[in-house]
């Protein structure tokens, strides 16, 4: 005998899957950030500064099948936007393969890809020609030495190249992230945002956070939003518009001379938790319920025992269900508190490994 579940299409499922998946605080699912790779050209001082790392075996990744399978029954659960990230997701193989296959999964309404661009004028055509709309393109400096002192190892020249390839292929919007850190490019955020107004360009400024264990972040080193918004509005004047459907990581503001668009993204001095609806897939298969996480629960494992769908559905579920994450409130309230925040206190999973 047929199991009916088993005939019925993505777009058919049961409605009430969707409207009945909420965590402890109410939040439904609605985005899933994948990384592809925990691997990266790059070792930017506020994410992967190590030269050596143990990297994910190559066996333990996800292939694009199995990406492409868990991401559909994700969207059956309700997640409607999915970002592609690492690590750098450019230094996979064939990622355009994987944006093709996951362009052809009903309800999923967008599909984005954050990366550092070093690789992307090679690559471009075949993204967008696999269906790829929109980019992410992580930019702290445009002063090509100090570039090479954050990443590492970047060059600011390839990078620029990619960005204005993937202009020039019709990727729209292309945000750039910049990550501010005080005493190092706080000085270039006017520059960041004159060359973004000035190309078609959104900019975003990201409050430097304690994500990872390899970042030796301190407060010091943040500078906050509101300053940042100081700095800006004392050459443009802004106007805030506010989070997109008020549950967006970044607060958008426009110039009142309507030429660009500018966003902050302020984790540390105005944590946006009570809106998350954000989960992640590590490289290797974890699903993973907030960016500062120290574990994850291995979906990978139980895909390639054999589950049917409906078992996976069932655990995604289960998982959301018992989500009551909110590590950034929760970081702000010990800032503010007479014992202070101590970001060693609990070892979190990497960055490279989450994706961002
Ligand atoms: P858009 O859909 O284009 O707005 O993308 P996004 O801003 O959600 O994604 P992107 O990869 O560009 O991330 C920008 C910054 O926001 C990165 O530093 C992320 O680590 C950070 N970020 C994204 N989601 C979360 C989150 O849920 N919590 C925290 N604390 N930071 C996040
Ligand atoms: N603080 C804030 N943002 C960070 N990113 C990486 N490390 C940090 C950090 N410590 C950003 C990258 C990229 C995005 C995925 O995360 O610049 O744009
Ligand atoms: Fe690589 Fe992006 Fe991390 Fe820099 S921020 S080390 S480019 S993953
Ligand atoms: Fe979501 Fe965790 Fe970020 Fe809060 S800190 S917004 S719960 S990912």
């Amino acid at each position: 005998m047929h199991d009916l579940r088993r005939l019925l299409r993505p777009y058919d499922f049961p409605a009430y899957y969707k409207t009945m998946l909420r965590d402890l605080y109410k939040r439904p699912i609605k985005d899933l950030r994948i990384s592809v790779t925990d691997r990266c050209n790059f070792r930017c001082t506020y994410c992967m500064p190590y030269d050596e790392y143990t990297w994910i075996e190559k066996a333990e990744i996800l292939t694009f099948e199995e990406i492409t399978r868990l991401t559909s029954l994700f969207v059956q659960l309700g997640v409607q936007k999915v970002r592609l990230t690492g690590g750098e997701p450019l230094v996979r193989k064939g990622l355009e393969k994987l944006i093709r296959q996951l362009c052809g999964i009903k309800g999923l309404n967008d599909l984005s890809l954050t990366t550092n661009a070093s690789l992307l004028a090679e690559q471009v055509p075949a993204l967008k020609t696999a269906g790829l709309k929109r980019i992410n393109v992580s930019i702290d400096t445009l002063d090509p030495d100090k570039f090479r002192r954050m990443t590492k190892r970047g060059d600011l020249g390839k990078v620029l190249e990619g960005l204005f390839a993937a202009k020039q292929y019709g990727l729209h919007p292309i945000k750039i992230n910049a990550v501010v850190e005080r005493g190092v490019n706080d000085g270039d955020i006017i520059e960041l945002v004159e060359f973004s107004r000035e190309h078609g360009f959104a900019i975003r400024f990201i409050e430097y956070m304690d994500v990872g264990n390899s970042n030796n972040w301190t407060s010091e080193k943040l500078v906050p939003k509101k300053e940042i918004i100081e700095r800006i509005s004392a050459r443009f004047p802004l106007k805030e518009v506010g989070r997109d459907n008020g549950t967006a990581p970044s607060v958008d503001y426009e110039f009142v001379d309507g030429r660009g668009e500018l966003g902050v993204i302020a984790s540390v001095t105005e944590p946006f938790c009570s809106t998350c609806t954000r989960a992640r897939l590590t490289a290797d298969g974890k699903l993973v319920t907030c960016l500062f996480s120290s574990v994850g629960t291995d979906l990978k494992a139980i895909l390639r025992s054999g589950a049917s769908d409906e078992a996976i559905r069932e655990i995604v579920s289960g998982v959301w269900q018992k989500r009551n994450d909110r590590y950034s409130a929760e970081r702000l309230e010990a800032l503010h508190s007479s014992t202070g925040y101590n970001p060693k206190t609990q070892k979190k999973l990497e960055m490279i490994t989450l994706g961002g």
